[in-house]
């Protein structure tokens, strides 16, 4: 590749890299942890590629400190990590499991001595199942149970994490968990995934509150949100319009209450066939608007929409799983287009330009507002060649464009704090288990052996000094 300028990032700029409790801990039925709804979800036939499920995922739950003496190696500042629900709290109700919280301080004292800052996710999608079967996020109550749960987190560990946050991309929760069913737990009611969207909302809301109430005021309080970066296929008023609307159930349904107090007019129009919004009560929106530290984004992919010429055209694919049930509630005469270019082994094309469009975004509609990337990387089947060795250099590539297209976002004036690559190391993708690999490091199923990933050096090198990396020829 040709070099134009240099770019480099100021020192204090954070590289980190992310996991997600379910997707590596394994571990699940010890130490008093019971089911979420991942679990009960994974072992249902049908629902995940090949029936893979979570149980051993990568054993991080008894390999954390040989993970966390990789992230060394790798000169990572940050470690983001989700807490699992059901084994600090497994009822999702009541006092903790000690157990629980200790794995999570241990595993944060592993991070400090290394002098790796942990960023802590209360929830990414692991509702305990007894939430679940007592209603799940469609109820009012499950917010409440968040709060609650919030504030056990944080006096446990109050003392040695600083940055939280409270949701990881809601809308998956909502939407794919109650919408189109291809994740946990798997149902297909539009109007409850609505009402599971204002539902996280106000957790977020009343969770904020919770942590605000428990740590000490160093902490910083946060939420990553997965915005969609829509595209009109054409600039027909029609096409623009299917765009406007997967905006509004994409992205503004979280960003409106979260960061001006309201769900927007053409929100509640759009959807109103599916439901009244009678479960908004007064003052949840102002509830829900709390005063942040920092907005974090998770950026994989653009949406190329248009209105759908018939009914055949319609395509239910989300990117996350297919299924005959949508995850727009209420969008129903909208098709999603493949948008021109490469494609990462998701089947997701490429396009930076998202990455720096949504940051400056975020930045224009919230001045001040500091922005972290807490979500960004590529799937690709990367095999070990014969001596053993991964090389990935479309991941190399992905992570340039799209760390260039984050810098882009700066120098345009978004204050932008820090990057997490997605992830750290392979792991349970999800439905479609471990066929996607979006590891820097390679992870043997077999051996649970760790492999670092050329692309795991080439970042190391960014890690180190802040200064972007060529990608290497060939
Ligand atoms: C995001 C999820 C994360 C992982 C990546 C590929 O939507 O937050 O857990 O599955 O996609």
């Amino acid at each position: 590749m040709t070099s134009g300028s240099p770019i480099q990032f100021p020192s204090d700029f954070l590289w980190g890299s992310s996991t997600a409790s379910y997707q590596v801990e394994g571990a699940v039925r010890e130490g008093g942890r019971t089911p979420s709804i991942w679990d009960t979800f994974s072992h249902t036939p049908g629902k995940t590629h090949r029936g893979d499920t979570g149980d051993t995922a990568c054993d991080h739950y008894h390999r954390y400190r040989d993970d966390v003496a990789l992230m060394s190696r790798m000169g990572l500042q940050a470690y983001r990590f989700s807490v699992s629900w059901s084994r600090v709290q497994p009822t999702g109700r009541g006092p903790a499991v000690q157990q629980g919280l200790d794995f999570y301080r241990a595993l944060s004292d592993e991070l400090l001595a290394a002098g790796i800052t942990p960023v802590l996710t209360l929830y990414h999608w692991d509702l305990p199942q007894e939430l679940e079967d007592a209603g799940g996020w469609p109820v009012r109550d499950t917010a409440q149970r968040f709060a609650d749960y919030a504030a056990l987190v944080a006096e446990a560990l109050g003392d040695r994490v600083e940055l939280w946050t409270t949701l990881n991309e809601p809308w998956c929760s909502a939407f794919l968990g109650y919408g189109s069913g291809v994740h946990a737990p798997g149902r297909t009611d539009p109007a409850a995934a609505l009402r599971a969207a204002h539902h996280l909302n106000l957790a977020h809301g009343l969770g904020t509150q919770a942590l605000r109430a428990a740590l000490p005021a160093r902490a910083q309080v946060m939420v990553s949100l997965n915005p969609a970066y829509v595209k009109p296929r054409t600039d027909t008023p029609a096409d623009r319009d299917a765009a406007r609307q997967i905006d509004a159930l994409a992205t503004r349904v979280f960003s409106g209450p979260m960061l001006h107090g309201r769900y927007d007019d053409d929100l509640i129009a759009d959807t109103s066939r599916i439901t009244d919004w009678s479960h908004v009560r007064d003052g949840d929106t102002q509830l829900i608007r709390q005063p942040l530290d920092a907005l974090c984004v998770n950026y994989y992919t653009p949406s190329v929409v248009s209105a759908a010429e018939d009914d055949g055209e319609v395509e239910r694919r989300d990117g996350h799983g297919a299924s005959e049930h949508s995850p727009w509630p209420g969008a129903d005469r909208i098709a999603f287009h493949q948008a021109p270019g490469e494609q990462t082994a998701m089947g997701w094309s490429i396009d930076p330009t998202g990455m720096s469009e949504l940051l400056l975004r975020f930045s224009r509609e919230a001045p001040g507002l500091a922005l972290y990337v807490t979500e960004n990387g590529a799937a690709y089947d990367d095999k070990p060649d014969a001596d053993g060795r991964v090389h990935d250099p479309e991941r190399i590539a992905y992570l340039h464009q799209h760390i260039s297209a984050v810098h882009d976002a700066r120098a345009a004036g978004a204050d932008v704090r820090g990057y997490f690559l997605w992830s750290l190391m392979d792991n349970f993708e999800w439905s479609y288990g471990y066929s996607k690999r979006f590891g820097a490091v390679r992870v043997d199923y077999d051996t649970l052996e760790r492999i670092p990933k050329s692309s795991a050096d080439w970042y190391a090198q960014l890690a180190r000094t802040g200064l972007l990396p060529e990608v290497p020829e060939g």
